[in-house]
């Protein structure tokens, strides 16, 4: 499942965007303030607003009111995902719609939703799903669509509560196949948020197979690939000791009171050093290599600034892996500060962040033909940005 094309309304200083023809790697750069990180938090906002409900989501982002664009509170909020997937063997582009209103006590409801795709090769997108605050249907016989209209079954629901997304509810059942496999894309979708300090702390004996998105079990992804995927270990092993000077071998130890702990071995000293105890860069790579090797990569990934604390000669092979976890089946959306990431990207991967009298605009690259001329001549995207040409 791909994502192919998103579609932003009144999301804060994001008024009016839409990305097309969006690339298995994505990167976004733009100045401080251009709203890199609002087009990240539109990810995490949908998997909050899935897990509890749109009113929750909002609440937790300061309200409707200051989510909303400032100057545009009385109008919806709206996302709009397009997505390619496979429904009953035929591959079909979905397109998700979510539009968010505040009711006439000022409350967030879910004003409009819905999942449609085309049925034919041609003619309009039929809508499989169809909600208005809290009432409407879904087609429960999806994978029927060629049949006459009229041999659809819909599945007429009133929800709990009108700030619930029907998907959410809809998800559940295996006969609501898009709306199962959109929910199941928010469930799984990974919005990093790493904090080297959580990284850092020995955790309570468990098992986990993903690193969370704090990166606070790391000890236990680390002990889980080591027990049951020796190859994986092995191969992050050895980037590990290709990239931080000295560094041998790590460990996930028990200690006596039921906890794991990582120890990292240098070379040049008999005993290991406890998680807490090394550089800030050693554990942020450990970290990005046990999430990038994950032998099951999440359908889509965000990572912000993945360049901080990482010598810049690192950031090629990272920027490589990244692109290989998208290859791999995991669509991955970066942001980043760092000409140094910028000269192993893509110009078809890249995206600038401009904002314009408080609106922001996402400009692809690779439509300015100025910049693909440089690109064509041999330059890099990190030396045209330091040199003031990376301009729309
Ligand atoms: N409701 C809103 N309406 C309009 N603009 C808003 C709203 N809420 C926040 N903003 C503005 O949007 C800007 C975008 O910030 P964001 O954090 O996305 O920038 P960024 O590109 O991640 O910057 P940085 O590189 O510094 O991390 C903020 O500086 C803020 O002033
Ligand atoms: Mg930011």
């Amino acid at each position: 499942m791909k994502i192919g094309r998103i579609r932003l309304r009144n999301f804060r200083a994001l008024y009016d965007v839409e990305l097309k023809n969006i690339p298995p790697l994505a990167v976004f750069t733009g100045e401080n303030g251009s709203g890199k990180s609002t087009l990240f938090q539109v990810f995490g906002f949908l998997k909050d607003a899935l897990k509890n409900n749109v009113r929750v989501a909002l609440q937790r982002m300061g309200g409707y009111r200051e989510v909303a664009t400032r100057g545009h509170t009385d109008e919806p909020i709206e996302v709009e995902i397009q997505f390619r997937m496979m429904l009953s063997d035929v591959n079909r582009l979905v397109t998700y719609y979510l539009a968010i209103a505040t009711n006439e006590s000022g409350v967030p409801v879910v004003q409009r939703e819905i999942l449609r795709y085309k049925r034919g090769g041609y003619g309009s997108s039929f809508h499989f799903l169809d909600f208005k605050n809290g009432e409407g249907y879904a087609i429960s016989n999806e994978e029927d669509f060629n049949k006459p209209d009229k041999d659809l079954i819909r599945n007429y629901q009133s929800l709990d509560s009108p700030d619930v997304l029907a998907i959410k509810g809809l998800g559940q059942f295996q006969r609501f196949k898009a709306a199962s496999a959109f929910r199941h894309l928010i469930e799984n979708w990974h919005v990093s948020d790493f904090h080297i300090m959580a990284a850092r702390q020995r955790v309570e004996a468990g098992v986990a197979e993903h690193l969370s998105e704090t990166g606070d079990n790391l000890p236990l992804v680390a002990q889980h690939l080591h027990q049951n995927n020796r190859q994986t270990f092995n191969n992050i092993l050895e980037r590990f000791r290709e990239r931080i000077p000295g560094m041998s071998q790590v460990t996930a130890t028990a200690t006596e009171d039921g906890h794991i702990l990582l120890r990292f071995q240098d070379g040049s000293f008999k005993d290991p050093f406890i998680a807490r105890y090394v550089s800030d860069g050693t554990i942020k790579m450990f970290a990005y290599l046990v999430l990038l090797h994950d032998p099951k990569p999440h359908p889509f990934l965000c990572i912000e600034g993945p360049e901080n604390q990482l010598y810049p000669q690192l950031l090629g092979a990272l920027v490589e892996e990244l692109r290989d976890y998208a290859t791999r089946g995991g669509q991955v959306f970066v942001s980043t500060h760092s000409p140094n990431v910028l000269n192993h990207v893509e110009i078809d991967e890249a995206f600038l962040l401009k904002k314009e009298q408080g609106i922001t605009t996402i400009y692809p690259l690779a439509d300015n033909q100025q910049i693909e001329r440089f690109i064509e001549e041999g330059d890099k995207l990190g030396w045209l940005w330091n040199q003031g040409l990376l301009e729309i």
